[in-house]
């Protein structure tokens, strides 16, 4: 899955949820989210997002990682 994180709040462009053809991102609040059961990892989304928010799960940043456990907590996967 991708996993979007800390630079989409206060931002939430959107661009990604366009061109994601599984419609798999979601308004999550603060941020958007991407369910990961429904992701297919086309990458479609991560050069789109103007404040380079998405990045492949195991390319996440050490100081991100919490936001691959709440997506997967968002989306009932824990
Ligand atoms: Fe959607 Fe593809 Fe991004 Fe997954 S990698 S969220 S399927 S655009
Ligand atoms: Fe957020 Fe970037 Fe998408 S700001 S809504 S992850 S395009």
């Amino acid at each position: 899955t991708y996993v979007i994180t800390e630079p989409c709040i206060g931002t939430k462009d959107q661009s990604c949820v366009e061109v994601c053809p599984v419609d798999c991102i979601y308004d999550g609040g603060e941020h958007f989210m991407i369910n990961p059961e429904e992701c297919i990892d086309c990458g479609a989304c991560e050069p789109e997002c103007p404040v380079e928010a998405i990045y492949p799960e195991d390319e996440v940043p050490e100081d991100m990682q919490q936001y691959v456990t709440k997506a997967q907590e968002f989306f009932g996967l824990t």
